[in-house]
């Protein structure tokens, strides 16, 4: 059972127009326990394919990583709504195979919710898991999982056509039952636009300040995955600077046979440190 103070569906579809959503992602216990205290979802995306295992692109990322990082997140977290990514190719066959992949996440891992990327095209698919009882999240814009088609991460909806396409996908997707709404790497005006023409929350990522909410990928946000920072990051911390000074000082205590000093080791047999480290 969830906690009592988590974040649910109906929560999140209630903040529409009222109050700014927050949204992070998060794939490991020590980062959810942490950012339970400020978001409103702790998102497990598909991104932990490239944040956390090096991934070129999201493609590889399977069921089984989703799951674990999953079942991390919402046993460490006790306010935020968990909503776990669907991996490339879990849900696009058919809604009954979507269906039991979405019911695997959701039964292992306790998450309320599960996202997957996809246009008008997905539709029969929300609609599918939303009457039986599996909330969705949608996504659009720029999809991750469509890297190849794309041609690479490009931010979408350059011409009249695409704005068009976007817009109709997203009137789709609610219409379908999705309870909220990815907007990813899309312009401004296409983002009010968009924002305004439904009644679920649009979250939004590259997508500008007219979303009735944001996230980013946490370990962008806190300056921790440096390999490349999009143009729509904002770095509000440098841990990536704090863990290379913490390592490059333990090593140097070590090699100085400065670490570990007496207070970190069992002196006596008779003394009785705490079992605990300190
Ligand atoms: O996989 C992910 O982390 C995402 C968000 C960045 C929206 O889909």
């Amino acid at each position: 059972m969830n906690p009592p103070d988590r974040l649910t569906i109906p929560g999140i579809r209630s903040r529409k127009g009222a109050e700014k959503l927050v949204c992070l992602t998060a794939y490991t216990a020590p980062f959810a326990r942490i950012l339970d205290e400020v978001a409103d979802i702790l998102l497990v995306g598909d991104s932990l394919g490239m944040v956390l295992y090096g991934m070129e692109s999201t493609l590889g990322v399977t069921l089984e990583m989703m799951i674990a990082h999953g079942k991390a997140v919402a046993r460490s977290s006790v306010r935020a709504c968990v909503i776990v990514d669907m991996p490339f190719a879990s849900y696009q066959a058919s809604p009954e195979e979507a269906y039991r992949h979405a019911a695997q996440i959701m039964a292992a891992t306790n998450c309320s919710a599960v996202k997957l990327e996809g246009g008008e095209e997905m539709a029969d698919t929300i609609q599918f898991l939303s009457k039986r009882g599996i909330p969705v999240m949608a996504h659009i814009g720029l999809m991750p999982q469509h890297v190849h088609q794309m041609g690479g991460f490009r931010y979408q909806g350059r011409t009249d056509d695409d704005k068009a396409r976007i817009l109709a996908d997203a009137k789709a997707l609610e219409k379908a039952g999705a309870f909220a709404i990815v907007l990813e790497g899309i312009v401004e005006p296409l983002a009010r636009q968009i924002t305004s023409a439904l009644t679920i929350p649009t979250i939004g990522i590259g997508a500008s300040a007219a979303c009735d909410g944001q996230v980013l990928v946490a370990e962008d946000m806190a300056g921790l995955f440096s390999d490349y920072v999009p143009k729509f990051v904002k770095r509000y911390a440098d841990l990536a600077g704090e863990l290379r000074n913490a390592a490059k000082q333990y090593a140097e205590e070590v090699k100085a046979g400065q670490f570990p000093g007496k207070e970190h080791c069992f002196i006596t047999a008779t003394a009785k440190p705490p079992l605990k480290a300190q």
